[in-house]
């Protein structure tokens, strides 16, 4: 028979079903073992009586040890008061593996432990359910853009030419030549988009950070979408419909996954469009009134941001930064050249940053003299340059952390359990 998802019990009630799973915890009345099955999708008490399945078997399950592997066959019926709200009586069970000691048991652990067993600890309820938000998540994100008729447009992961500056580069030796892990999809994009038109791209993005925060991993994922013909109001205005998409999406489908979070769903619910639009000026304005020791023109760490975002029930958009803190590509304000037409959206309750974007420089002769003025080398960006020199268009662009978008949605602490395996300052195991 067919295996079902305890996920999915709620269609095979009345009927003999098999669960193929885990043990993640048993107790016993002498006469009753209580196994509680995890299979991946979720939780489920297996009632296991003595007499209805021998003495022999039924000590054997007994001794079962937590994390062993099990094939279990019953009956299921609705049972509100039991995990998941069903419940399994069973009629077989093949043990498929028997599990040595397990260590991550049902005490409590140190987080550098379970780091440690990062390979096991995304096994406990509370980590599958964040990287199953993840995955709705990512495949939301997805569809988004598809249902857009943006074209998916896959950039490179090994560059010759930094796009995100210098400092936090992974150099390679790329037989010979310097190489160096992309920081950002997004000049890619552009020439994407400009044969093209709308497009995205979605990987994983590398950033030698060296400051441990619960923001940053040295290896996160960004969708990153870049539009022909957008100015900054349409990029902002893309982006809002995108994370309310989003958002819809985890409420409709991973509600007992943040129930198991105990995430705080009035808070996603609360949110509306459109985000609300503040200036830089208008941030440093209430960051002052906040009593902040702040000077226009230094870019904004954490701390300030969570002041700025404690101002609204929503994620807010920051736009027009001063020019001298952000990369060579965004294009000045007409109206005041000493701010770019970028913006950065700011989650709620103090998340941070999880969008950067904005509209890129579209004149070659600004172009050149930027990269210049960062002092990049003109030879590795000549191809890009050749995108204002052939039908050059006003174009936007965005990137989306999927990790901070994960921390926020599922209303997390630490960055570190947002993806399987982590990648973080000295910490690359396993
Ligand atoms: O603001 P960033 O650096 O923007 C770019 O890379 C643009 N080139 C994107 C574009 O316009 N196509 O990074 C974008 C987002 C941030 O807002 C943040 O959510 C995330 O990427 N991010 C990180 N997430 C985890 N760990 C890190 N070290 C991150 N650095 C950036
Ligand atoms: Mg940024």
């Amino acid at each position: 028979m067919e295996a079902v998802l305890i996920k999915k019990m709620s269609q095979h009630v009345g009927q003999q079903v098999t669960v193929q799973g885990w043990v993640y915890n048993q107790r016993s009345s002498g006469k009753i073992i209580f196994l509680i099955i995890r299979d991946g999708s979720g939780l489920m008490q297996a009632v296991v009586v003595k007499q209805e399945i021998g003495e022999e078997l039924f000590k054997k399950i007994r001794s079962l040890t937590q994390e062993s592997s099990v094939r279990v066959k019953g009956l299921v019926r609705e049972e509100p008061r039991s995990v998941g709200g069903y419940e399994m009586n069973v009629t077989s069970l093949e043990i498929v593996g028997v599990a040595e000691d397990y260590p991550i048991t049902h005490k409590e652990h140190g987080v550098d432990f379970l780091a440690e067993h990062r390979h096991l600890w995304i096994r406990t309820p509370r980590q599958a359910a964040i990287l199953r938000i993840r995955s709705e998540i990512e495949h939301a994100l997805r569809n988004f853009f598809y249902e857009r008729d943006f074209i998916l447009a896959d950039a490179p992961i090994i560059t010759p030419a930094a796009c995100e500056g210098t400092t936090n580069l992974f150099e390679l030796d790329y037989h010979g030549e310097k190489g160096y892990l992309s920081q950002s999809g997004q000049l890619y994009n552009e020439a994407n988009a400009m044969a093209l038109g709308r497009i995205y791209c979605f990987g994983p993005t590398f950033r030698a950070e060296r400051s441990k925060t619960r923001r940053h991993l040295l290896e996160f994922w960004m969708i990153e979408a870049e539009m022909a013909y957008y100015d900054i109001d349409d990029n902002m205005k893309l982006q809002e419909e995108m994370i309310g998409y989003v958002i819809q999406r985890v409420l409709d489908k991973c509600l007992s996954e943040l129930k198991t979070l105990e995430r705080d769903v009035e808070k996603l619910k609360a949110i509306k469009l459109p985000f609300p639009r503040i200036s830089y000026t208008e941030a440093v304005e209430i960051l002052k009134q906040a009593g902040e020791e702040f000077t226009w023109g230094d870019d904004f760490g954490a701390p300030h941001e969570t002041i700025i975002s404690s101002h609204f029930n929503a994620p807010v958009f920051v736009h027009r930064y001063p020019t001298a803190i952000k990369a060579f590509y965004m294009k000045p304000d007409p109206d005041n050249p000493e701010v770019v037409l970028g913006a950065d959206l700011l989650a709620p309750e103090g998340y941070g940053e999880i969008i950067g974007g904005g509209q890129r420089i579209d004149d070659l002769t600004l172009l050149k003299q930027r990269i210049a003025e960062h002092k990049l080398p003109e030879e590795a960006f000549a191809w890009y340059l050749d995108l204002r020199r052939f039908g050059t268009v006003p174009h936007s662009g965005f990137g989306l952390g999927l990790e901070r978008t994960v921390a926020w949605l599922c209303g997390l602490e630490h960055i570190r359990e947002t993806i399987p395996f982590p990648r973080m300052l000295h910490k690359m195991y396993p």
